[in-house]
């Protein structure tokens, strides 16, 4: 009776998790630390955007909310990755979003994708209070 349960949950798994199968792959509590170091003073600590304490002025291009569904939804992780790794010239964007691909791994990108994802409001994570 469990076997057949848990051959359930596998194949759950395997079926629901397609579509975010890349940022399974990454590690969420290493994510959540590169994205301290790296993300959260133009992101903020929810991913929700601009939000510096400090007196620097914001970019001049909106700092996207990456806890929204709706703009999520539309970003593969692939997208995810190249923008990371390359900065927003690689995906036609400005530089304003820098390339981190110099300071940390692929791997370490990985884990950033799958903390991105974690982010979103109304999916487990964080903002899901
Ligand atoms: C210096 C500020 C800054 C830092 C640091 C930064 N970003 Fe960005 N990010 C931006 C800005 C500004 C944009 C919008 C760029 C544009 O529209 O040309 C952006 C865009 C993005 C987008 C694109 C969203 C979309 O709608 O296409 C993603 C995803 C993203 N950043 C993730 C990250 C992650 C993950 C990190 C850390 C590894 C990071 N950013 C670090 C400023 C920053």
């Amino acid at each position: 009776m469990s076997g057949r349960i848990i051959s359930l949950v596998v194949v759950g798994i395997l079926t629901l998790g397609t579509p975010g199968l890349a940022a399974q792959k990454g590690n969420l509590q290493q994510g959540k630390v590169l994205y301290v170091e790296y993300c959260l003073q133009c992101h903020g600590g929810r991913g929700e955007g601009w939000g510096w304490s400090n007196k620097i002025p914001p970019p001049p291009v909106p700092v996207p909310d990456l806890s929204d569904p709706e703009l999520m939804k539309e970003l593969s992780d692939q997208y995810l990755f190249d923008i990371i790794k390359g900065g927003g010239e690689a995906v036609g964007k400005t530089r304003l979003m820098p390339p981190a691909g110099r300071v940390i791994s692929d791997e370490e990108i990985w884990d950033v994708v799958a903390y991105l994802r974690s982010l979103i409001r109304s999916v487990q994570g964080p903002n899901n209070k």
